[in-house]
């Protein structure tokens, strides 16, 4: 490939006229924007122990009260990225969030769209959009874009869950921002009974809902029984895996980032294509490992890890008895509506 010439190639009163005039020449930057077959990511494959983040996350509920953080969150940044920049990937974001008992975050609604993974503890509630929605250990809330939502703990002992937003993307279109509301009431009926068998839909006199989100709160145990039955029913199946969708329509839970819950059969190694989104892999039960390329991340319960997009990855459990559930979160949907999504197998 011809190599093209360099900024300090150019007489130095010639860059300067550029520069009084806002103008920049493209050829000493073209291949760095523009690389040749494959894009060079900045976003590193990445692995945060959970074992090795919960003391901290605890420590800084007794270095920070509630009032002096609004969102107690150790953000799982990728170096890659630069760590002052708080994102995992291009368009993702992932924070430990912690609540202690007692301690709330009042109503709010903003434009990035937001989902937690709940990682431990029991007795916190969200309330989205006026339904109620409990956290206990895998369940997948949605915070969706402009949706009213806060959040509240009548446990006893601290709960930690992970958020997964597209906050660096809609950051990035200066399109991100934050709204407090009052106090939300809370509304009859929750969706993740209303929707907790698969192939019916709840309809009222023959007319089905037109709300965007009609399920708000996707409960571990469903989703874990869904995966195992779906091993159960097709053991020649290579992967078991299924996506969280709007029951409604079929299509991606939320618009910009997708997400999958996948099952490893005991002893079972799975490997992914190389897909142009970049992917977080978030592990629920077992013992696991992913590998990105040659770097090889052996995950324990509650561990998170990101690969960059290009790249195959290969997950493995560790385990001879036992299945590994996972959580993955990847930039798809907002790969399919731009155009740009490639499976390079
Ligand atoms: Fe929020």
């Amino acid at each position: 490939m011809q190599e093209l010439g360099r900024l300090e190639d150019l007489p130095a009163d010639y860059r300067e006229a550029l520069k009084a005039q806002n103008l920049v020449p493209l050829w000493p930057n073209l291949r760095a924007v523009l690389p040749p077959g494959v894009p060079r990511p900045r976003t590193r494959a990445t692995h945060w122990s959970y074992e090795a983040l919960r003391p901290l996350l605890l420590q800084a509920g007794e270095l920070t009260p509630i009032e002096k953080a609004e969102r107690r969150v150790l953000v799982l940044a990728n170096p890659g990225h630069g760590l002052d920049n708080m994102q995992a990937s291009a368009a993702m974001y992932l924070g430990m969030q912690l609540l202690l008992p007692g301690e709330r975050a009042p109503a709010h609604r903003h434009t990035p769209n937001a989902v937690r993974m709940v990682v431990e503890g029991e007795g916190a509630w969200s309330l989205v959009d006026g339904e109620r929605c409990p956290m206990a250990r895998g369940d997948l809330i949605l915070t969706p874009t402009g949706l009213w939502h806060e959040h509240g703990h009548d446990g006893d002992a601290p709960v930690v869950w992970l958020d997964v937003l597209d906050l660096p993307l809609v950051y990035y279109m200066e399109a991100s921002y934050h709204v407090d509301g009052p106090r939300q009431a809370t509304l009859p009926g929750r969706g993740d009974r209303a929707y907790a068998r698969g192939g019916v839909v709840p309809t009222q006199v023959f007319q089905r809902s037109d709300k965007r989100y009609p399920m708000l709160r996707y409960p571990w145990a469903e989703t874990r029984a869904a995966l195992e039955s779906l091993a159960a029913d097709r053991p020649d199946l290579e992967a078991v895996q299924v996506t969280y969708v709007n029951p409604e329509t079929g299509g991606d839970a939320e618009n910009i980032l997708g997400f999958h819950a996948l099952m490893l059969r005991p002893g079972q190694t799975l490997r992914l294509p190389a897909r142009s989104p970049a992917a977080v892999f978030h592990l629920i039960e077992g013992a696991a490992t992913v590998q990105v390329e040659e770097q090889r991340f052996a995950l324990a319960e509650a561990d998170t890890c990101c690969a960059p997009g290009y790249c195959a990855v290969t997950l493995a459990n560790a385990s001879a008895d036992a299945p590994g559930f996972l959580f993955v979160a990847d930039e798809a949907p907002l790969h399919r509506k731009l155009g740009v999504f490639e499976n390079r197998g």
